[in-house]
């Protein structure tokens, strides 16, 4: 049994009235990639935010390889190795590829032994995994959206996660690219040995590519298992028949057809 990387601990977050998180518990194990899913405002965005130190949670714990990191500022947990995308993209604007991703090296835990020339030599190495090379002198502005989202992966990789938090790295892709950034996700998993919790809306992707799954409705956990038995359990299916789209994938996965 793989050790524990992640605990959280009865973790609330209120914003004024709203409970975003309502006491959620998770482990996360090392080397997973644990799938974090549920409808809009569901909460796991939030979550994010309270792992990585955005917010402070009301109540509860968040546990980094065992230490206490509840409330540290952001900065000091990703120097401990904990990286983050964003839902919304945002690199340096006027920085190039290969700049945006070079400064992210320094935030990373050993970003303090890096000399420029072998922080940008980094860089490249991550451009390369995440197929941005060709793009390095571009203008990360310029980018398309699927080459802003590996722009944002690679940033989140040259910080030498040893978790990595994705948040919707597949919204706004076609198929194909859905597909190819799969492929780069696996190859970080093996290569980099990297853990990851991934949100994620495109429901066939996060259920082909998690060991795991979590789902939070309303601020709660209510179910988590493999894909296979959170997909068939009649309190996820109800959780998304607000949206019909997604009930609908959900019923096609269970075999039900269209
Ligand atoms: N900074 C904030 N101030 C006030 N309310 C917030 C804030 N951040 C989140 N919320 C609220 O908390 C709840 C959870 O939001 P969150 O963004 O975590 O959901 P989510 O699961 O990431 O949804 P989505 O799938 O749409 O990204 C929502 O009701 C949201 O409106
Ligand atoms: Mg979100």
């Amino acid at each position: 049994m793989a050790s524990t990387i992640l605990r959280v601990e009865d973790v609330v977050k209120r914003f004024g009235g709203i409970t975003a998180l309502k006491g959620v518990t998770m482990e996360v194990y090392e080397g997973e990639i644990l799938g974090l899913i549920g409808p809009n405002g569901a909460g796991k965005t939030t979550l994010f935010n309270v792992i990585t130190g955005v917010y402070k949670p009301d109540r509860g714990k968040v546990y980094f390889k065992g230490k206490d990191i509840t409330g540290l500022p952001p900065h000091k947990i990703a120097r401990l190795g904990v990286a983050r995308t964003f839902q919304i993209v945002k690199p340096f604007k006027g920085l190039t590829v290969l700049e945006n991703v070079t400064a992210a090296v320094f935030y990373g835990p050993r970003g303090d032994e890096y000399s420029f020339k072998a922080a940008e030599e980094k860089a490249m190495e991550v451009l390369r995994l995440v197929g941005l090379e060709d793009h390095a002198d571009t203008l990360a502005t310029r980018l398309n959206v699927a080459m802003k989202k590996r722009l944002e992966l690679a940033r989140a990789l040259a910080q030498d996660p040893e978790l990595l938090l994705l948040d919707e790295a597949l919204a706004g892709l076609n198929p194909r690219e859905v597909s190819a950034m799969l492929e780069i996700i696996r190859k970080v998993r093996e290569e980099r040995r990297v853990t990851m919790i991934m949100v994620e809306h495109v429901m066939h992707a996060v259920m082909n590519v998690s060991d795991r799954i979590v789902v939070l409705h309303l601020g709660e956990k209510i179910a988590e298992g493999s894909p296979e038995a959170v997909a068939r359990d009649p309190r996820v299916v109800e959780a998304y028949l607000g949206d019909p789209e997604l009930a609908l994938r959900f019923v096609r996965r269970l075999g039900g057809g269209a």
